[in-house]
């Protein structure tokens, strides 16, 4: 079982609607994925329920408020993996307090952050990055990895051209970028990804190759 965790403290920059479109991505490739919802707002699990009459999506709740729930994360995570007999586990973690982004890295493989192209999300990224490094030296290794997610990128922008190379500069790879596109936030109301929504669009593509990248970094042992 691989386990990715979608961190950022910055509130916005896209982490919930990339865990469900990449989750939705995963599973075109053939991978039985689970999202583990640990934010209380919920949005990835309302998200999953806004679909009437619809089969029910693999989220999963699993608020971490304290450090009693931290502690018991990864056990928790293991236990709804095999329940699910899912191969990917996607754990979409809450802005603000970093009890259940830091109970996330202590467990995930890979650690994906989308970043919007603001100076505040720059400096999120900081402390996002300094949480890794913490996850990092209590695991005594390399994990996890890292993924910078280049997130709602306004075409023909220059901060959007900029954006990839400015993060390449935090020495963590930089996966492929997800523009910002009205489909995408008109398919989360929907209760649909990007595929269901608009198969073939350049929104659903985005996310194919950022899900075909993911696939790569988790390949391998730590
Ligand atoms: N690529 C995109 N194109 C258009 N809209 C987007 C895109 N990514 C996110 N949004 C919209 O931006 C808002 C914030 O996105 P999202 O909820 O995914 O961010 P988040 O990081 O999970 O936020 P929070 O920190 O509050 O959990 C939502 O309204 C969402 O529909
Ligand atoms: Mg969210």
């Amino acid at each position: 079982m691989k386990t990715l965790a979608l961190v950022n403290q910055k509130g916005g920059s896209g982490k919930t609607t990339a865990a469900l479109n990449l989750a939705a991505a995963l599973a075109e490739l053939g991978r039985r994925v689970l999202v583990v919802d640990t934010d209380r707002q919920a949005s990835a699990h309302r998200w999953a329920m806004a679909r009437d009459g619809a089969a029910p999506r693999p989220v999963h709740r699993l608020p971490v408020e304290d450090e009693g729930g931290a502690r018991h994360f990864s056990a928790e995570l293991r236990r709804l993996a095999a329940g699910r007999r899912a191969g990917i586990v996607l754990v979409d973690c809450p802005p603000g307090l970093p009890t259940a982004a830091i109970a996330a890295l202590l467990v995930a493989d890979l650690a994906l952050i989308p970043v919007t192209p603001s100076p505040l999300d720059l400096w999120a990224l900081e402390d996002a990055l300094g949480m890794v490094a913490e996850a990092r030296k209590a695991r005594g290794g390399k994990l996890p990895r890292v993924g910078l997610v280049p997130s709602r990128l306004i075409a023909g922008t220059t901060l959007a051209r900029d954006l990839p190379e400015t993060l390449e500069s935090f020495g963590e790879p930089v996966a492929p970028s997800i523009g910002q596109r009205i489909a995408i936030a008109e398919s989360a109301i929907a209760g649909q990804t990007i595929g269901e929504y608009q198969p073939g669009s350049k929104g659903h593509e985005e996310f194919q190759a950022l899900a075909r990248w993911t696939v790569e970094a988790v390949k391998g042992g730590p």
